[in-house]
Order: structure tokens, then C-alpha cells, then sequence
């Protein structure tokens, strides 16, 4: 699904990706961990070709296709979403018609993904405009539903996020990579989720785990084992390992 080899990533002048691999096939879930700055936003928003991200060595394959150099909306149409950190807000463009341009889906099936996220009343309302952090991360999750892409990112779909409703997006962001109504051997979409809470993947069967730090990927491994790691002892445990791993 998505190969990434050497990637190093420049924003203004400062490098903030150092050399990154990263291999995903088709139908696996990988989580992204790491601190605050460590460039994990960084990381997925080149990945979908933010241009604002400049690639200066390294290359990026989706389904075998070098996108490394392609514009955003090429990799959209070849199936990566993204649900944003901090999504801009749209005023004067309201969510029900967002929806109705970029979906991909029924619209009954629509509706009821906004019902199970209790979020119908939010249709009528200008995007993002006024809604409160755990509204905005409900918006994502129905804009991503609506697109269907094979590829999905998730850039912190739990912060702000209060307990019940944590519970609810985790299992309808398993269910939306797990395709539920699939046999397991036609399911094939993948997510990289980005989380700073254990709590969400208590919901989310995930395959890998990853932990980035200041622009390395330090640690691969289980992710039980890894989150169990870093509650206990720290980023520095896993930067300490990778040293030594390295010499
Ligand atoms: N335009 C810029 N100029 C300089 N530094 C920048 C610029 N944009 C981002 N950075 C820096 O790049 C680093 C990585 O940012 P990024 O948003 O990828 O971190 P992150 O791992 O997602 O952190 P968080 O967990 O807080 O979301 C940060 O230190 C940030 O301040
Ligand atoms: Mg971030």
C-alpha cells in the first residue's frame, strides 16, 4: 500500500524528517507515537502532498506508483484521506454540501454514519465554523467516511475528545478499515493513526507501532509493547535503544 524509503523533509529551511522508512501493506493499521514537534504531522501531511512540506531526498510509492513529486488532489483521487489535526474552518460553505461534492458513497449511508455520530444536526451548519474540538473531529471522521479512501491518516482523532465519545470514533474508525461487511480476505484498506492516548486503540486493532523522534523513526514494533514502554519510562528510553542500536 504505501512504501516510504529515505525520506528526508525540509520545512523553511529546517529539516524535520531525517531519513524515514516506512513500509505498509495492504489491509494494516500502524500507529504513530512520539512527542510534541517530533514531526509526526509533518510526516503524513508529505505524505498527502502538502506543498508546504518540501521532499529533499527520498521517495514516496502508494500502490506502487512513485507520488513523491504528485499534487495533492492526484493522491486524494488515488484513494489517500486524511483526517487533520487542526482543520481550517469554511465559512459560508456548509457541511451538507461538502459532503455531496467530495462524497463517494450513498447519501442514506451518509446520513447515517451522522446519526450514529450524532452529529445530523451539524449537516446544516457552515464547516468547522464554531464547532468545539471534539465536534471537529467528528467532522473529519464523517468527511473521511463520505471520500471512502483506501488510505487513511488519522492526525490525532482523539484529542479533545471527552471519554464516550473517544470510545464511539475508535469504533468507527476500526470499522471503517476493517470494512465490517467485507470478507477478511477482500478487506484491504490501510490507516496510520497518530495518538498521544493509549485509550483510542483499546477500540482499534492495530498491526504496528512506530515512535518518532525529532524527525527519526527511532522504534518499530508491537504496539502494546511500545505504549507500555513509553508510559512507563519516556521518549528517552526508546531514543536510548535506538542509539544503541545503532552503534
Ligand atoms: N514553518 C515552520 N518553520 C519552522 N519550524 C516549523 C515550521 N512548521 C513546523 N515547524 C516545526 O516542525 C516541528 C514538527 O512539527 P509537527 O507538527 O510535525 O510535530 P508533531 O510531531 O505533529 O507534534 P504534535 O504532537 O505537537 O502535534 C515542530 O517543532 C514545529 O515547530
Ligand atoms: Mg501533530
Amino acid at each position: 500500500m504505501l512504501t516510504i524509503e529515505n525520506l528526508s523533509v525540509k520545512v523553511e529551511d529546517k529539516l524535520l524528517l531525517k531519513n524515514i522508512n516506512l513500509n505498509m501493506d495492504n489491509g494494516e493499521v500502524h500507529v504513530l507515537f512520539g512527542p510534541n514537534g517530533a514531526g509526526k504531522s509533518t510526516l503524513i501531511n508529505t505524505i498527502l502532498g502538502n506543498p508546504k512540506y518540501k521532499v529533499v531526498g527520498g521517495s514516496i510509492y502508494f500502490k506502487g506508483k512513485d507520488i513523491t513529486d504528485m499534487p495533492i488532489y492526484e493522491r486524494a483521487k488515488l484513494g489517500i484521506g486524511i483526517s487533520y489535526q487542526s482543520p481550517p474552518s469554511i465559512p459560508g460553505v456548509k457541511l451538507k454540501d461538502l459532503l455531496k461534492i467530495i462524497s463517494k458513497v450513498d447519501w442514506e449511508k451518509i446520513e447515517k454514519m451522522a446519526e450514529t455520530l450524532h452529529f445530523k444536526d451539524f449537516l446544516k451548519r457552515d464547516v468547522n465554523v464554531g464547532f468545539s474540538g471534539g465536534e471537529v473531529k467528528r467532522s473529519e471522521l464523517l468527511q473521511l467516511f463520505a471520500q471512502n479512501p483506501e488510505f487513511i491518516m488519522f492526525d490525532e482523532p482523539d484529542s479533545g475528545v471527552d471519554v464516550e465519545n473517544v470510545k464511539l470514533i475508535g469504533t468507527i474508525i476500526n470499522d471503517i478499515l476493517l470494512e465490517k461487511t467485507k470478507k477478511p480476505a477482500d478487506r484491504k484498506k490501510s490507516g496510520l493513526i497518530i495518538t498521544h492516548m493509549g485509550h483510542i486503540l483499546k477500540f482499534i486493532n492495530v498491526d504496528r507501532a512506530h515512535v518518532l523522534y525529532d524527525g527519526i523513526i527511532s522504534c518499530s514494533g508491537s504496539p502494546d509493547e511500545i505504549l507500555n514502554t513509553i508510559i512507563k519510562y519516556g521518549y528517552e528510553r526508546c531514543i536510548a535503544c535506538y542509539q544503541k542500536r545503532k552503534h
